[in-house]
C-alpha cells in the first residue's frame, strides 16, 4: 500500500516561509539568532536531501516547487544576517584572536560560493517541479547533494569555530 502523503517537519518550515513574515533585524543575540539561522538550513538540507533520495521515480514535484521558491532568498537572508550582525559581533569581542579575522574570511568566502550554486540549483529545482523531462536524474541529484553536503560541513565548521570563540576561557 502507497504510504499517506504527510507534510514533514522541514517542508513545513519551508513552506511557512513563503508568507513573508516581518522578519525584525535581530539586533541582539547573536549567539542564539546563528543557532536559529542554522536549525534552518539544516532543515533546508533535509528537505534537499529527500528530494535527491526521491529521483528519478518518487519524486514529489511539490517539493521542489517549494524548495525552488525558498533556495535563494533563505539562503542570503541567513548569510547577510551573518555577516551583518554576528560577524561583526565576533570580531569585536575577540579582537585579541589572532586566527579570526582568516576564519571569517574563509566562511565569507564559502557564502559567496553557496550563493552562486543555490542560484543554479534553484534552476533545476524548478525544473524538477515544472517535470521538464530533459532533466538529468543523475546531474540533479550529483547537484543536490554537492549542495546540502557543502551546506552541513558549512554549517559544521561555522558551529565549531564560533562556538570555540563563544565559550569563555577557563
Ligand atoms: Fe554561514
Amino acid at each position: 500500500m502507497k504510504p499517506m502523503k504527510k507534510t514533514t517537519y522541514e517542508e513545513g518550515r519551508i513552506r511557512s516561509r513563503l508568507d513573508p513574515p516581518p522578519r525584525p533585524m535581530p539586533v541582539t543575540e547573536p549567539f542564539a539568532w546563528l543557532a536559529r539561522a542554522h536549525e534552518e538550513q539544516l532543515a533546508l538540507c533535509h528537505c534537499l536531501e529527500e528530494i535527491a533520495d526521491s529521483l528519478p521515480a518518487e519524486i514529489d514535484r511539490q517539493k521542489c516547487v517549494y524548495a525552488a521558491k525558498v533556495l535563494e532568498p533563505m539562503i542570503r537572508e541567513m548569510h547577510s544576517g551573518e555577516e551583518s550582525l554576528v560577524f561583526p559581533w565576533i570580531e569585536r569581542t575577540f579582537r585579541s584572536d589572532p586566527t579570526i579575522g582568516a576564519t571569517l574570511e574563509r566562511l565569507k568566502y564559502e557564502h559567496c560560493e553557496d550563493e552562486c550554486f543555490a542560484e543554479e540549483l534553484t534552476e533545476m529545482l524548478e525544473r524538477l517541479g515544472a517535470a521538464d523531462e530533459s532533466v538529468n536524474a543523475e546531474t540533479a541529484g550529483y547537484m543536490l547533494r554537492g549542495f546540502f553536503t557543502s551546506l552541513r560541513r558549512h554549517v559544521a565548521f561555522e558551529q565549531e569555530c564560533l562556538r570555540g570563540t563563544a565559550v569563555p576561557a577557563g
